[in-house]
């Protein structure tokens, strides 16, 4: 695995998530919370919802669907009905442009 551009910096919104599209695999989605960025995989784990369209709190991503929340610095899956993690990538800001260590296609 190697870091794979995910998006500009500037493009993710200071309170909520953004959502990109990766070709040839699912879409992440992009955070920052605490001066700290965070890249997880979209789509949640407990139904058809987009994790980018949830809101932060206390270091979760609280899904839009039914509430259940993940740990943002681990995928870990926090509150019902989400029970499976979500997968988190370690990731890195360079010369504007935010990178995770995810596997392109
Ligand atoms: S779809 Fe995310 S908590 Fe149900």
């Amino acid at each position: 695995m190697s870091m794979t551009a995910v998006c500009k910096v500037v493009e993710i919104p200071p309170d909520g998530g953004l959502r990109v599209e990766m070709p040839g695999r699912p879409a992440v989605a992009v955070f920052i919370a605490d001066g700290a960025f965070y890249v997880i995989d979209d789509l949640c784990t407990h139904g058809d919802a987009s994790l980018a369209d949830g809101m932060i709190e206390d270091m979760e991503v609280i899904c839009p669907y039914h509430m259940g929340s993940f740990d943002l610095r681990t995928g870990a899956a926090v509150k019902a009905p989400c029970s499976i993690p979500i997968k988190s990538y370690a990731t890195e800001a360079r010369d504007g442009v935010l990178y995770a260590l995810i596997q392109p296609a």
